[in-house]
């Protein structure tokens, strides 16, 4: 088992790959909306304690199960305790939902980039291009294919040479692109007023919710209780420094959800108001082709496609993860071929896929409850299955295996300077928060 394991070849392997797993459309659109609509600088400040704490937690420890046992979720779980066998098939659950919506939207992003690219941006900056496009039928699932074929090929190039390459192509070229939207937005007269309302805590729209919201988005952003970062430990050599690895990608992650907002809050101030800071898609598909078509028909379009690959790039890398996961644990279960695998799991995505696709269009009143398709994968997955995983993992963690064994793993290949809090958050404190955030799901839900 352990021979035929493919691995990251560097210590930037790993971080860049887990990085490209974490900056992804949460850290783009929801980060930016949600620090918007929660009070600017106190849910920014909110969610970096969260981060230091609680994500770094649970996230050393995710990495630190996946290295010492050397698998994805199902057996990860299951070698350590026969009984908890049942969490590694419920962490699976969770990326086999996401994948296929999150291509959906991964095809919307190629075609907007598209649009841009071929200079239709007049055409998409009308209010109405989106709905009409989302509604189609041949088309967004055309660009569904497109999305998960692109996907499909670097997974099924392998770890080295597919996952690791295309993270160390695509996520320099990321943040290129993105400093060059945000600067180009920050040096618009009147910048300077959204970027205040972006960082200014506003303490009255402090809540229990600022917490909830805040804690949420971590765990999306932060691609954590989907067994991602269990497969990606499990990639992840001994000598490699863990503890550093992953305060890496929290610095990574977080700070590039800031720099977003620092480029879109403005963006909408400058071209728009605040009004318009909107959730959901809207904000990508619609609000931001409306603001770069007011830059004007020639920068409009370049800023415009800019932002769209840099949006497609992190998109991609957030998939590829999705599905190397999904492939991994498929793979250690049924003992099938990489390649095999991976041709099963696209073609299976693609056609889940569809129905959230149509979902906004002939199928919009086939409802779960209350929900179209993609809306109802995304609030069971991150709503409902991701905190039930997230808190069994740290049960499981921090009572049933105790934290002894996974501080010993971190220390193989450093010191351990969080040891203390990452003992505390697991046993005690990420427990409680997170059944929090379960409740206030559920409440929302009925
Ligand atoms: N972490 C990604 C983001 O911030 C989202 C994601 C979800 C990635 C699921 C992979 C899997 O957008």
């Amino acid at each position: 088992m352990e021979k035929t394991r493919s691995s990251f070849t560097g210590k930037l392997g790993f971080v860049l790959a887990a990085a490209g797993s974490a900056v992804g459309l949460g850290n783009l659109w929801r980060f930016p909306y949600l620090a918007a609509q929660y009070g600017g600088g106190i849910f920014l400040l909110v969610y970096l304690v969260l981060v230091v704490t609680f994500g770094f937690a649970l996230m050393a420890g995710e990495v630190a199960l996946g290295r010492k046992t050397g698998l994805s979720a199902v057996g990860a779980f299951q070698v350590l305790n026969k009984k908890w066998k049942f969490l590694g098939y419920l962490t699976s659950i969770v990326p086999m939902i996401i994948l296929p919506y999150y291509c959906v939207i991964g095809g919307w992003v190629i075609k907007y980039f598209s649009v841009f690219l071929t200079g239709q941006m007049a055409a998409a900056a009308d209010a109405s291009y989106f709905g009409n496009f989302a509604a189609g039928v041949f088309e967004p699932i055309g660009w569904l294919f497109v999305y998960l074929g692109i996907t499909a090929v670097i997974v099924y190039l392998g770890v080295e040479k597919g996952v690791e390459k295309a993270s160390r192509l695509m996520m320099p070229a990321l943040v290129v692109l993105t400093l060059c939207v945000t600067v180009f937005v920050l040096a618009q007269p009147g910048a300077l007023e959204g970027v205040l309302y972006y960082i200014t805590p506003d303490f009255s729209r402090f809540s229990s919710g600022t917490v909830l919201a805040a804690l949420g988005q971590l765990f999306y952003s932060m691609s954590l209780a989907m067994g991602i970062m269990i497969t990606y430990g499990s990639y992840m050599k001994k000598d490699v420094n863990l503890e550093k690895s992953v305060s890496q990608i929290e610095i990574f992650d977080t700070g590039f959800a800031f720099l977003a907002g620092l480029m879109i809050v403005p963006a909408v101030t400058v071209f728009g108001d605040m009004s318009q800071m909107n959730t959901g898609p809207s904000l990508m598909f619609v609000t931001l082709p409306g603001v770069f078509a007011k830059m004007g028909p020639v920068l409009g379009s370049v800023v415009g496609a800019l932002f769209f690959l840099l949006v497609l790039f992190a998109a991609l890398t957030s998939s590829i993860s999705l599905m190397e996961t999904v492939v991994s644990i498929l793979q250690d279960k049924l003992k099938w071929g990489r390649h095999f695998t991976c041709m099963v799991v696209a073609v299976c995505a693609f056609l889940i896929g569809i129905p959230s696709s149509l979902g906004n269009g002939v199928w919009a009143n086939v409802k779960l409850f209350g929900m179209d398709f993609l809306t109802f994968f995304d609030y069971i997955s991150n709503s409902v299955l991701m905190p039930i995983v997230a808190f069994l993992t740290c049960l499981f963690i921090g009572w049933v295996m105790k934290p002894d064994m996974f501080v010993k793993e971190i220390r193989l290949s450093s010191q351990f300077h969080r040891e203390k809090l990452f003992r505390v958050v697991i046993r005690y404190i990420a427990p409680v928060c997170i059944v929090a955030i379960l409740i206030s799901s559920v409440f929302q839900l009925v």
